[in-house]
């Protein structure tokens, strides 16, 4: 139970039960309601810098790695363990850039669009923003072995933080266990996993599947869980928003696009503005885009088709049910190239919807074709990106398109996982013919590549070499 001295603690997400946990709980549902919990805060009783500017100080003082970490710089807006819990691995050394190949393809000025690449994390995604706060929150609880089920960046996160907990010599070092469908995990993702020492699952079935085993073999067990249907993950990935933020000079943009998964980063995107908001530390709050795979869009069903909405946590959940029921008369499976974002049963489904709320979000869905087609034009800028993250782009395209964003608007997508996480898939856009180019074709729909830098093959010899050149 909670103790009122506790400065932070967990809460229901349903107004109507709102029930408070301890935060030295392990929980991954309220026992009261089975909604959603968060991580709340005290803030009349929290010391929170009277500006954000007064966060860059610590800039100063990088050899300590709770001011080196891009998450643990902000303690004082996720201020719910003490110091020395706390598990850095350096996450959240990462870019906000202008991107003019992506300014241009959009159809708007260079100087309005931003891509805030979250690969350039320690294991090459957004991840490592959350994970650094669920580990925090394990050695607070004295966990020992930490699961997740994952298309596949998760898993690689999980597993090179529980290999720290052994590598800094750790007194308590975490277990890692991973389960991932099989086959449907990009070849950089599940190298991670293996090369960093997780035990690793491969489950004949996919992310949804798996995901119910992990919370199955976690209750039995007594396994900490590092999915985000862990609360503390969550308070993590709000720093993403925070350096947004701070490479944009503390002025918020008008847009945020990400794609949508399960739903993590949009909902914790939503807190993070909201809580600033309510602190005073913003004074406007910018619109949320979330972009579902066309094979893979239950919130986009849910949210414009069946208009479901938070409600202000009275959520008209009918068209969740029926879409489910739907998927599972019809036996449709998620199916996109972006298998990052390969999920059809979203956890964090509701507190997205709160997040739409707040930021009065969109939610669009984008083909395989049109997501690969974008990835090749963030390559282009010399960043690159695995496919779900090229999801941002080509729902902003689209946004674009539809005029819903106009000329001037300041943008910042999140390049959610690093170009390297998928190979393969970027060699099959980019190669004339060939065993990975005909996959796309087959499996994805992706007929055409357009935005391809084809390779050329040439005789080894000097003159046709020069030739080939021009
Ligand atoms: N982009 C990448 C590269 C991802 O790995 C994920 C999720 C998302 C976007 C979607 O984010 O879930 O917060 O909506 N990957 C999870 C995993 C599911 O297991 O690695 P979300």
């Amino acid at each position: 139970m909670r103790t009122k001295e506790e400065l932070a603690f967990q809460r229901c997400i349903r107004p109507a039960c709102a029930a408070t946990f301890s935060v030295s709980e392990t929980l991954t549902a309220c026992p009261k309601c089975g909604d959603l919990l968060d991580i709340n805060y005290d803030w009349n009783r929290q010391q929170v810098p009277s500006s954000l500017k007064d966060f860059e100080k610590k800039y100063a003082t990088r050899r300590n790695p709770l001011h080196y970490s891009g998450v643990w710089r902000f303690k004082e807006l996720l201020n719910f363990a003490p110091d020395e819990a706390v598990l850095s691995i350096g996450e959240g050394q990462t870019l906000l850039r202008r991107e003019a190949d992506v300014a241009q393809y959009v159809g708007l000025d260079a100087k309005d669009v931003f891509l805030q690449y979250e690969g350039l994390n320690p294991s090459g995604s957004f991840k490592d923003n959350g994970m650094t706060a669920a580990f925090t929150h394990a050695r607070m609880v004295g966990a020992r072995m930490a699961a997740c089920a994952s298309t596949g960046n998760t898993s690689a996160s999980l597993a090179a933080f529980a290999a720290a907990t052994r590598a800094l010599g750790l007194d308590n070092p975490l277990e890692a266990i991973v389960f991932v469908g099989s086959g449907r995990i990009a070849m950089g993702k599940l190298a991670q996993s293996l090369d960093y020492g997780a035990r690793t699952l491969q489950i004949l079935g996919r992310f949804d599947d798996a995901m119910r085993r992990v919370q199955e073999v976690a209750k039995a067990r007594g396994i900490y869980i590092m999915n985000s249907v862990n609360p503390f993950r969550l308070e993590g990935q709000k720093a993403i928003m925070y350096r947004l933020l701070e490479a944009l000079n503390w002025e918020v943009p008008d847009w945020i696009i990400c794609p949508g998964g399960n739903l993590g980063n949009s909902s914790a995107f939503g807190k993070a503005f909201s809580e600033l908001h309510c602190l005073g530390l913003v004074s406007r709050l910018p619109r949320l885009a979330v972009i579902n795979a066309a094979g893979a869009d239950t919130l986009n069903r849910v949210y414009n088709d069946y208009s479901v909405r938070w409600n202000e946590g009275a959520i008209n959940s009918k068209g969740i049910e029926t879409h489910y029921a739907k998927l599972d008369a019809e036996g449709t499976q998620a199916h996109t190239v972006a298998t990052a974002i390969e999920i059809n049963r979203p956890v964090n489904l509701h507190k997205c919807l709160r997040a739409l709320e707040c930021l009065n979000g969109m939610v669009l869905s984008a083909s395989d074709q049109e997501i690969l087609d974008a990835k090749a034009i963030v390559g282009r800028g010399g960043i690159g990106c695995e496919p779900a993250s090229a999801a941002s782009i080509a729902g902003l395209k689209k946004l674009v398109e539809r005029k819903i964003i106009g000329k001037g608007e300041r943008v910042a997508c999140v390049i959610t996982g690093h170009q390297l996480k998928a190979p393969e898939v970027t060699v099959g856009y980019h190669s004339p013919s060939g065993d990975l180019k005909k996959k796309l074709a087959d499996e994805h729909d992706v007929q055409r590549t357009p935005n391809a830098n084809a390779p050329i093959q040439v005789e080894n010899d000097l003159d046709a070499i020069l030739k080939a050149l021009g």
